[in-house]
């Protein structure tokens, strides 16, 4: 069966697809020695790929991973300030495989999925399809009602009003659950309604919770049911 050199691409575990077309895009991809172009075909039983100057192998193996990233370490295979990743935390016959589906900054914690399924990562990155993201929010001053209106209808951020959020209060926290994903986007609303953040942490990714039991800095194997 012939399929599009980037999704064999992802599907190998290689980069996620939006990445693997980067690459084509960039010349470094090759099918049975020619350039690939964006969207050509190949037939993973019998041509050679090539990204990077290696041979991709098909896998049809998939890995979901759910960790409880700690604060302080960085979403990123690699740091230029040389700061721990949690890719770290990871054993190294995982490390190589997998990458993270979205991202928390340093300074937060929680839920953070990691898989080698491209497909799932574009589900889960695209706006259309509007995926849950929940925090739970630990502020230093007690919110006030009209900050909550303010946080539930949208504020005003560097990047535009964000859209109506969920905001309810739990053992002295704010749970905010969002879906769009703008750069420290919890972290600009809370601010911007005059709040400060004590401690951001994630809790939930659309139908995945991150369990009680599960102790900072580990991770846990989980099925692709568990997310979607
Ligand atoms: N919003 C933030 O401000 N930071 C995160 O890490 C995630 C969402």
């Amino acid at each position: 069966m012939l399929e599009r050199v980037q999704k064999f691409i992802s599907s190998a575990g290689v980069a996620s697809r939006r990445k693997a077309e980067e690459f084509i895009k960039s010349g470094q991809v090759f099918i049975n020695g020619r350039k690939a172009k964006l969207g050509d075909k190949v037939n993973p039983k019998a041509d050679v790929v090539k990204v990077y100057g290696k041979i991709i192998k098909a896998q049809d193996e998939k890995i979901y991973l759910m960790m409880n990233k700690p604060v302080g370490y960085v979403v990123s295979k690699s740091d230029p300030k040389h700061r721990k990743t949690i890719f770290d935390l990871l054993p190294n016959n995982l490390r190589t495989k997998v990458w993270n589906v979205g991202r928390l900054d340093a300074d937060t914690q929680g839920l953070l999925i990691l898989t080698n399924d491209g497909e799932l990562t574009q589900q889960l990155a695209h706006p259309k399809f509007e995926h849950d993201k929940e925090y739970e929010v630990t502020t230093q001053e007690e919110p006030a009602e009209s900050q909550l209106e303010k946080l539930r209808s949208g504020v005003e951020i560097s990047t535009g009003l964000t859209y109506p959020a969920q905001i309810k209060q739990r053992d002295g926290k704010l749970r905010i659950t969002i879906h769009e994903g703008k750069k420290r986007q919890v972290r600009r609303m809370v601010s911007a309604v005059g709040l400060t953040i004590t401690n951001l942490k994630r809790i939930r990714v659309n139908k995945l919770n991150l369990p009680k039991d599960l102790p900072l800095g580990n991770y846990k194997v989980i099925k692709k049911t568990d997310i979607l």
